[in-house]
């Protein structure tokens, strides 16, 4: 299929939110190409604009809009006559609205239409003589996007890939847009997953960082059970020419043995556990439906420490969830220190439209969120500072990544995702090196490649 004209046209695509927004975008870029466009740094040199968007908490959709003001006065070169597009879980969730609310935006589609993308240009197309034509494409498709498409990997965006192994959400959190927005759990087949890996391989990845919402959930069955876990997925991954492998993120509830042991016995897989456990309380939990009390995660955690006694935790935390008290809140600083993080991401609760959290009573004042959003966030710190500082003098092995800032400087992730900072020739990019600590900060190391 090709897109009308297919002359030569530029793209500014910007991705906000997580990784499978990254991921989404990289392919976006990849279809594209493949009709002419070429991506440019500026919005004001684009022929086509994709905002690629999150809408987990408000925050992230509100962002959306007060960049469509943006744009709407950068002048958008008329001659271009620039298209504007929303993507992703914006597009999904507030499709028609957007036009109403931003008539710059000329086309609006979810997470899961956008292996679309030439058919919908082509129909938005500006043709003489006839008016501008608006796309709302959100319907959920009978199809697998993955299988449309077609054509290999090519653009090797960094040494640390993104691979796109599960999609969606059955577990219906209370507070979380997700299963609305990326619709029900699937995995992607074994097959298609190596193959892409051998692809991103090919071009020069080093690491590949396996995503899903719930990528712990991977499974392939073959109609009546499971033929293939997720742990013997890595397994397999870890058979090609990879040097390490990384997965993200894990629901407590599919946290199997096997994976933990995977832990230990696979050492292409590093040690690094992004587990989520949003609330220490269990009422809360509870009402989250999170299906696990917080001592069924302390147990998850212990045991995955004694099968890798070295492995980062890392998580996310929701303070000021609807009904949420001083006790509550006391119950996850506790199983923080409990738990002793690398690090980990909290966010205050924010009502989702359509979501069962949002239609509780007991709402939480902001400024007593932002409190506790405070209190959870220093003890947090105090717990990575303490995690960094741990390797002070410390041989470790960093994979190079890229240049850093200033002369000769590189920049790394050492095996638990810390940066690590370093002076070096360019070339050791795309290398693992041993490197001596020398100096720790709160957020990353500082090193000397021995
Ligand atoms: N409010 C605040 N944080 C949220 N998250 C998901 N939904 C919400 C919400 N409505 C957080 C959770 C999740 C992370 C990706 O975002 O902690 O793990
Ligand atoms: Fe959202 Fe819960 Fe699914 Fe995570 S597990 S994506 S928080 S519904």
């Amino acid at each position: 299929m090709q897109t009308p004209q297919d002359k030569k046209r530029n793209l500014f695509i910007k991705s906000y939110g997580c990784q499978m927004n990254e991921y989404d975008s990289e392919r976006m870029v990849e279809i594209l190409e493949k009709h002419n466009y070429s991506s440019v740094d500026e919005p004001n040199q684009a022929d086509l604009i994709i905002l690629n968007t999150c809408h987990i908490r408000e925050k992230a959709a509100e962002k959306i809009y007060s960049e469509l003001g943006r744009l709407k006065k950068i002048n958008l070169n008329s001659e271009r006559n620039t298209k504007v597009a929303v993507a992703g879980c914006v597009g999904q969730a507030e499709g028609q609205e957007i036009i109403k609310r931003s008539p710059i935006v000329d086309l609006v589609f979810g997470p899961l239409t956008y292996h679309q993308l030439p058919e919908m240009l082509d129909e938005i197309e500006t043709r003489p003589g006839q008016p501008n034509k608006k796309l709302v494409n959100i319907d959920i498709p009978e199809e697998d996007k993955f299988l449309q498409l077609k054509g290999s990997r090519k653009n090797l965006k960094s040494i640390s890939s993104l691979l796109s192994v599960q999609e969606g959400c059955d577990k219906f959190c209370s507070f979380c847009v997700v299963p609305y927005t990326r619709g029900v759990e699937i995995s992607r087949p074994a097959k298609q997953i190596l193959n892409e890996a051998q692809e991103l391989i090919d071009i020069g990845a080093k690491e590949i960082i396996l995503l899903g919402q719930n990528v712990n959930a991977w499974s392939q069955s073959n109609g009546k059970d499971t033929d293939m876990t997720f742990a013997q997925l890595i397994n397999e991954i870890s058979e090609l020419n990879i040097e390490r492998i990384r997965y993200i993120t894990s629901h407590p509830r599919d946290m199997t043995e096997e994976l933990m042991r995977a832990h230990r016995d696979i050492e292409k897989l590093q040690p690094y556990l992004h587990l989520p456990v949003q609330s220490g309380s269990d009422k809360i939990l509870k009402e989250m439906n999170r299906n696990y009390s917080s001592q069924e995660y302390i147990d998850i955690i212990d045991k995955a420490r004694e099968y890798k006694q070295d492995i980062a935790i890392s998580g996310d935390f929701i303070v000021g969830f609807p009904g949420e008290t001083d006790d509550d809140f006391e119950a996850t600083l506790d199983i923080v220190k409990r738990v002793k993080y690398a690090h980990a991401y909290s966010f205050k609760y924010s009502p989702r439209p359509g979501t069962p959290a949002a239609l509780k009573d007991h709402q939480i004042d902001e400024e007593i969120k932002s409190e506790r959003l405070k209190t959870l966030q220093d003890l947090i710190r105090q717990q990575t500072r303490d995690f960094n500082s741990s390797f002070l003098e410390k041989e470790i092995n960093v994979l190079i990544e890229k240049q850093g800032l200033g002369v000769n400087r590189l920049t790394g992730r050492s095996s638990y995702l810390q940066s690590v900072h370093m002076d070096g020739d360019p070339s050791f990019i795309g290398e693992i090196v041993k490197a001596k600590i020398i100096k720790t900060r709160d957020n990353s190391l500082e090193g000397i490649i021995l």
